[in-house]
C-alpha cells in the first residue's frame, strides 16, 4: 500500500529518507525549520554531497512524490506517519546527546495531531528516549492515545546512503503493542525481503549506539595494535590483512591509520557512556574512553610524524594536506581527523593548504584560517611535506614520480595506509605511515 508520510529534518538522514520513501511510491513531504534549505530542496538542488541522491531527489520531486516545507501544522494534516530524523549532536558542556532538536519537532508537530498516525523516531537518541517522547506525544496530541510512537533506528553510511537504505542490513522496529509495526512493515515492504528485529523501544534505541560503539571500538582495536607495530618495527596493514582471514574477525573496520571521525562514531560513543553513567553502569563502557582516546591520539601521533618529517619544526615549512572530509565520498568535516591535524599545525607556526574534492566549502566554512589549494599540485607546490589524511581515490592513485617535482622536499606522510611504501620510495620520496615501518 502507498502511504502518506512526513519526514521532520531535511539533513543527511531526512533527506535520503524523504527521497528513497518517494522512490518507494509513498506520498512524502519532507519538513524543516530553514527555509532556504527548503526552497533548495524543491528545486532539486542537495545541499550536501552524496553519491545517488540529487538524481532521486530530482526524480521525485519530478514525479509529485516529494515535496518539503516549513509548516508542523501541514505536515500533520498530510501525514499518517511521521519520521523524526532530527540531529542529536554532542552538547557543548559534556559528552551527552543535545536533543533539544528532537523535542523542539515533537513539540511543534503533536498540538496539531488529531487523528491516529505513527511518529517514528529514527535519530540515534540515549536510551529511554522513545519511553519520555511517547509520554510527551500523549499529553501534546489531541488525538491522545492515537498518536503511537515507535523507534526505528537509521545505519546509513555517509556516501552510501542510498544504497543502505533501499537495501538496508535489517530493520529495527521498536514498537508497543498497536498498529504500528503492520505499518511500518507494510511501508517497507515494497524493500523486499529484509531481516527484521522487532522489540520494544529501549532494545531498538539500544541496538543503534551499540553498533556505533563496536565499529568504533574496531577502529582504535587496530589503531592500537598500530602504535604497537611502530614500536616493534612490524606493518599493521599486513597484520590486519591477516587478522582479517578469520571470519570470526573480519577484515573490514579495521584499517588502521588516522581514526574515526564524523558526525555519528565520536559523539555516539561519548553519549553512550554519559547515558550509562547515568543509569548508574558507567563501569560497563569505561573501555569507550579508551576508544576515544586511541583514536584522538592518532591526531597528535600524525602532527609528531609530520613535524619529525619536516625537520622537527613547523616554522617556516610548508605543508601539503590532501584531504578535509572526514572520510572519502563525502563533503562532511564534522569531527574530521584531516581538518584537525591541519589546524594543529597551522597552529604551530606552519603555511599549510589544504586540498579536498569536495569538502572544501565546509572546509573553508569551519576554519577560514587555512589556505586551501583547488588540486592536489597546487597544494603541493613548494610542500616540505605531503600529508594524505583522507583517502580519496584519486590520492590513493596519485604518481609519485610526477608529483615529486612540484614538492621543495619529497616527503609524505600516508595517514591511511593507502599508499605502496616501495613505490613510493623508488620514486625517491621519504615515506612514512601511522603503524609501519
Ligand atoms: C557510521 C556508521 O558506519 C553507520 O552505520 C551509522 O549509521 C553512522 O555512523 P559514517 O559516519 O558515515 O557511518 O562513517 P563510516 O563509514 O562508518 O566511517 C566512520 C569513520 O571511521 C571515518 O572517519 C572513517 O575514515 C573511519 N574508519 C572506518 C577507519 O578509520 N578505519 C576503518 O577501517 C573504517
Amino acid at each position: 500500500m502507498r502511504h502518506r508520510l512526513t519526514v521532520i529534518g531535511s539533513g543527511y538522514l531526512g533527506i535520503t529518507h524523504a527521497a528513497c520513501m518517494a522512490e518507494l511510491g509513498h506520498q512524502v513531504l519532507g519538513l524543516d525549520i530553514d527555509e532556504d534549505r527548503v526552497r533548495r530542496l524543491n528545486q532539486g538542488e542537495l545541499p550536501i554531497h552524496e553519491q545517488g541522491l540529487e538524481e532521486l531527489l530530482r526524480r521525485n520531486l519530478a514525479a509529485g512524490r516529494l515535496r518539503f516545507g516549513t509548516d508542523p501544522r501541514e505536515a500533520a494534516a498530510f501525514g499518517d506517519l511521521h519520521f523524526l530524523c532530527l540531529g542529536t549532536p554532542q552538547r557543548k558542556d559534556s559528552g551527552a546527546a543535545d536533543l533539544s532538536q528532537l523535542d523542539a519537532a515533537v513539540d511543534a508537530l503533536a498540538p496539531h495531531l488529531d487523528r491516529p498516525c505513527l511518529l517514528v523516531g529514527k535519530s540515534t537518541v540515549p536510551v529511554g528516549t522513545a519511553e519520555r517522547l511517547a509520554a510527551r506525544l500523549t499529553a501534546l496530541a489531541p488525538a491522545g492515545e492515537g498518536a503511537e510512537l515507535a523507534w526505528n533506528p537509521e545505519f546509513l553510511r555517509e556516501g552510501h546512503a542510498v544504497q543502505d537504505t533501499l537495501a538496508p542490513d535489517r530493520i529495527v522496529l521498536g514498537v508497543r503493542p498497536g498498529r504500528a509495526e503492520a505499518l511500518l512493515r507494510d511501508l517497507y515492504g515494497p524493500l523486499g525481503d529484509i531481516p527484521t528485529v522487532v522489540t520494544d523501544y529501549a532494545t531498538a534505541e539500544l541496538v543503534k549506539v551499540a553498533a556505533n560503539a563496536f565499529l568504533a571500538t574496531k577502529i582504535s582495536y587496530i589503531n592500537a595494535i598500530a602504535e604497537v607495530c611502530e614500536a616493534a618495527g612490524a606493518d599493521v596493514v599486513r597484520l590486519a590483512e591477516a587478522l582479517g582471514h578469520d571470519d570470526r574477525i573480519g577484515r573490514r573496520f579495521l584499517s588502521a591509520g588516522l581514526g574515526f571521525g564524523g558526525g555519528c562514531l565520536p559523539k555516539d560513543i561519548r553519549a553512550f557512556v554519559a547515558r550509562a553513567e547515568e543509569l548508574g553502569t558507567g563501569e560497563s563502557l569505561e573501555f569507550l574512553r579508551q576508544v576515544d582516546a586511541i583514536n584522538l591520539r592518532r591526531r597528535t601521533r600524525a602532527v609528531d610524524h609530520a613535524r619529525d618529517l619536516a625537520g622537527g619544526s613547523f616554522t617556516n615549512r610548508r605543508i601539503a594536506v590532501l584531504g578535509a572530509a572526514f572520510k572519502p565520498d563525502s563533503d562532511d568535516i564534522r569531527d574530521s581527523p584531516a581538518l584537525d591535524v591541519a589546524t594543529a599545525i597551522a597552529r604551530e607556526g606552519a603555511h599549510v593548504s589544504v586540498y579536498d574534492p569536495a569538502a572544501l566549502d565546509n572546509a573553508r566554512k569551519a576554519r577560514p584560517d587555512l589556505d586551501y589549494a583547488t588540486s592536489t599540485i597546487d597544494a603541493a607546490r613548494g610542500a616540505h611535506v605531503l600529508l594524505l589524511l583522507t583517502e580519496w581515490p584519486e590520492f590513493t592513485t596519485l604518481d609519485p614520480t610526477a608529483l615529486a617535482p612540484h614538492l621543495a622536499t619529497p616527503a609524505v606522510l600516508d595517514a591511511r595506509n593507502v599508499l605502496d611504501p616501495r613505490t613510493w620510495r623508488t620514486a625517491g620520496w621519504t615515506y612514512r605511515s601511522l603503524g609501519r615501518r
